[in-house]
């Protein structure tokens, strides 16, 4: 009997993947990783990675949860008993990335309210890590909680735990249909005002000026696969588990383009408007485009409200719809990181939906107060980097060698989606992930762990300068270290089903 949850319709099936996409990587991440890694040249190596490897995995894990119907984790064990650990080890990147997302959207909450009276002042950046963040404690210090950023957290997780408590289809799909219809709405404002803007083209041609010489450097392309990793989603167990619940008739293959391409092209219009919106703040100041852009946290909450400041007229209203837009892109893929260890738990341990919601999620808010107190930037900054370098790329590339390998799965895969979808899946897919990812994944998680074992830390965003090694790279390996050693220790847990129901299971899906 299938018991399993289900989408109620196919939209909202897409929509739910589109809001796991589209999150605070296309909106504070995409645009400077762009500009700093080659403008319009950096298209080259993302379109690369968006064709070899985020499609064709996309399209792999559609495949896997539609065919084996579970959770990462059960879905990883139907297709081989001895690879249930990859399946935990991609749920637990993802819980710990949930801890800190979370943090994040509590900010952006504090932000909207703050554009109203442009509480930021002339100084945007003593204001964030000073009178805002308190960040008053050395790295690797809790300090004391910070009261700004513990209301928003808790009304964050009340929103997140809400939605999943209700379900798959009152819930998710729920959600997923007015934050998502919303967000496009509020961000074409945004990025049309920002078009409008007096320097809005110096902006843009700073975005988009290519600079050619870069995309030979190997870092820009590793830049481009992390940028379509994090940004669709994949590798860290959300769209086997958002697959698992599409009905048995289903169009797996074109789902997969629709989603990609309305992340990227979600993304391109992110660039659009935050280099617009540079643009005109640069001419404000009388500076080049360069001098004003800032990644990642800078961007949205140092450079930001310093654009909101100049901002010719209703700039609170600006800086309100701004925020809201990451509040919005964060809950809906916030919602989807969740569900990963939510489908996980009541798959493995048959508990009800509502204690895994309250246990998995309850243990994720706790553990994010951490990031809430006085010294939260920097556990933050040190979970970011190890979690998403050691995490996902690298869950991602142990993920395509098992399957395409050692399990040697693709064909099969390739069977089960081209019985169900419109588009059909070539020799292009097979190459993607037995040769492309592999090769590309692997060299670059090469060169990733001899930089980060061998030599002093260093990251490009320059956040981490002050902070010791020590305390950086203990703690962010100990993260990534742990997400794995606990994935498998998960595995020797007993799954709570009978033998004979797995058998069934195991006889239906061969049929
Ligand atoms: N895909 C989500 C993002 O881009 C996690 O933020």
């Amino acid at each position: 009997m299938e018991t399993r949850s289900q989408w109620g319709t196919r939209a909202g099936f897409i929509l739910a993947a589109v809001g796991s996409a589209v999150g605070l990587g296309n909106i504070w991440r995409f645009p400077t990783v762009a500009y700093e890694n080659g403008g319009g040249a950096f298209f080259i190596p993302y379109l690369f990675a968006l064709l070899t490897a985020g499609i064709p995995i996309l399209i792999m894990e559609f495949t896997m949860g539609h065919k084996y119907r579970g959770s990462a984790p059960l879905t990883f064990k139907r297709m081989n008993k001895n690879t249930e650990f990859i399946g935990w080890w991609a749920v637990l990147v993802a819980f710990v990335i949930s801890t800190y997302y979370s943090v994040i959207i509590a900010w952006a909450m504090s932000y909207s309210v703050f554009s109203f009276n442009l509480n930021w002042g002339s100084d945007t950046e003593g204001f964030l890590f000073g009178e805002y963040l308190n960040l008053t404690v050395d790295p690797g210090q809790t300090g004391s909680f910070v009261p700004g950023v513990l209301i928003p957290l808790i009304l964050v997780w009340a929103i997140v735990l809400g939605v999943l408590f209700k379900g798959v289809k009152k819930g998710i799909e729920v959600a997923n249909r007015i934050f998502i219809p919303a967000l496009v709405i509020v961000f074409l404002i945004i990025v049309v005002r920002a078009l409008t803007l007096p320097g809005a083209l110096d902006g843009l041609n700073a975005f988009f000026a290519p600079d050619f010489s870069k995309i030979a450097s190997p870092d820009v392309w590793v830049a481009a696969y992390g940028q379509i990793f994090f940004s669709l989603s994949i590798a860290f167990a959300i769209m086997i588990t958002y697959s698992s619940y599409l009905p048995k008739k289903s169009d797996i293959t074109n789902n997969a383009f629709i989603v990609g391409f309305g992340n990227s092209s979600f993304e391109l219009l992110a660039g659009i408007g935050v280099f617009a919106a540079l643009g005109f703040m640069a001419g404000q100041v009388g500076v080049g485009v360069d001098e004003v852009v800032a990644g990642g946290v800078g961007l949205a909450f140092v450079v930001f409200p310093e654009i909101i400041n100049q901002f010719p007229g209703l700039n609170g209203l600006f800086g309100f719809l701004f925020f809201a837009s990451l509040v919005l892109a964060g809950l809906s893929s916030l919602i989807s990181i969740c569900e990963t260890y939510i489908a996980g738990l009541v798959d493995k341990f048959k508990i009800s939906r509502i204690k895994a919601v309250a246990f998995g999620g309850g243990l994720s808010a706790l553990i994010s107060l951490l990031f809430a107190t006085q010294g939260g930037l920097f556990f933050l900054d040190a979970a970011d980097y190890f979690i998403n370098q050691f995490g996902v790329a690298f869950v991602g590339l142990v993920e395509v060698v098992l399957v395409a390998w050692v399990l040697r799965k693709v064909k099969d895969l390739r069977t089960h989606a081209n019985d169900l979808s419109d588009i059909r899946l070539n020799w292009w897919w097979t190459l993607s992930l037995c040769v492309f990812t592999p090769v590309v994944l692997g060299y670059m998680m090469f060169g990733l762990f001899k930089q980060n074992l061998l030599r002093e830390f260093a990251t490009d965003t320059g956040n981490y300068e002050n902070y010791s090694n020590a305390f950086i790279l203990w703690g962010g390996w100990a993260v990534a270290a742990g997400a794995l050693l606990i994935g498998i220790l998960m595995t020797f847990t007993k799954w709570k089903q009978s033998a004979t129901e797995e058998q069934e299971a195991l006889t239906k899906e061969a049929k």
